[in-house]
């Protein structure tokens, strides 16, 4: 069996990487507003030990590279760092997951490091909303940082939005209109309970189905065949729409079977699954000076415990889950 290849038969090509912890936004579905417990910084990872972690990551056959957070581009000197991980030969593709709060500075520089493909989290298209949901100012420079991506030559450019009833579920059609005017892929995400700041309730949780029965009063929505890229997401497209539709549905479908990704948390983990807390410590390892072999070798341990599919139950215990700040979407 190839050494990527997880009990089920999974071939894991992909590795989520959270540069940092740290947000300048406090979004009520991930963060709280006080006691913010943040790692400390010895304890995250150095852009060396993950340019480490990842050659490690490639020589089992992993080739797709998504850097988060937290909010990645708070990091010192990232753009120099995505430059080295552009350089990595094995790598064949470098993404970004982004708030856009800097983006109107940092497309260019990130584009020109080598990345194409950007995913920004906007879950309002209307300015005091956003204020509420991040509990910060910021919608005009979200806003202008996805012109200047772009305008800078970015693509595909993915606008992720989590669906909160009572919250944004009056914008769910204006988002569609945006992926008709503007070449974006609109990719609607399901509320999940996960970590202690969630906020999550079952009344506040919209399905993909419910969502896709809206925006279908506009008119119908062709299917587009699954690629690699894809991931979980269902494509969809409106008729002569410069940009695509998307449906994120950890609650209501389960992906687990197509699942092909490990995450390295910023406290150097190596995280099976977005829904279990069993994690692999690939820092202590690091800090020992180990080996590329061990390295490969923690990995592979990552790779053989991955559960065969998460549980709704865990679900909703998902209180005890590490807040997505930390693991990196
Ligand atoms: N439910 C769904 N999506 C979430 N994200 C963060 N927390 C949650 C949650 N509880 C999303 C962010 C971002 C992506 C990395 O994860 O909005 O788009
Ligand atoms: Fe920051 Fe993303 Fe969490 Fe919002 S969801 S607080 S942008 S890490």
């Amino acid at each position: 069996m190839a050494p990527n290849v997880d009990p089920y038969d999974r071939e894991i090509t992909y590795l989520r990487v959270s540069v940092t912890d740290r947000c300048n936004l406090r979004c009520l579905y991930c963060k709280p507003v006080q006691d913010l417990k943040l790692l400390d910084r010895a304890s995250i990872l150095s852009y060396e030990e993950i340019l480490k972690t990842i050659r490690a990551a490639t020589g089992l056959g992993m080739k797709k590279i998504r850097l988060t957070g937290g909010e990645p581009l708070l990091r010192r000197n990232f753009v120099h760092f995505v430059e080295s991980v552009c350089r990595i030969p094995e790598v064949e593709d470098v993404s970004v997951t982004t708030n856009g709060l800097l983006l109107e500075k940092m497309a260019r520089p990130l584009f020109e490091a080598g990345v194409r493909r950007i995913n920004i989290s906007l879950d309002t298209l209307n300015p005091l909303k956003y204020t509420k949901i991040t509990r910060r100012e910021g919608f005009d420079a979200v806003w202008k940082g996805l012109q200047v991506a772009e305008a800078v030559g970015f693509s595909p450019i993915k606008v992720n939005i989590v669906a909160i009833r009572g919250l944004n579920d009056d914008e769910l059609l204006q988002f569609a209109g945006l992926s008709v005017r503007k070449p974006y892929h609109i990719r609607f995400i399901e509320y999940m309970p996960i970590g202690r700041d969630s906020n999550w309730t079952p009344e506040k949780y919209i399905s993909s189905d419910e969502i896709r029965s809206e925006l279908e009063t506009l008119g119908p929505l062709h299917k587009i065949p699954h690629s690699i890229h894809d991931g979980p997401a269902e494509r969809y497209r409106f008729e002569s729409a410069k940009g695509e539709i998307g449906f994120i549905s950890p609650l209501s479908h389960h992906f687990c079977p197509s699942c092909n990704r490990l995450r390295l948390t910023a406290d150097g983990k190596v995280r099976p699954c977005l829904f279990a807390d069993d994690e692999v410590d690939i820092k202590t390892p690091l800090r020992n000076g180990c080996s590329q072999k061990d390295l490969r070798e923690v990995f592979q341990q990552a790779i053989a415990s991955k559960p065969r599919r998460h549980h709704a139950e865990i679900l909703e215990k998902g209180e005890g889950l590490r807040s997505m700040s930390t693991i990196g979407g």
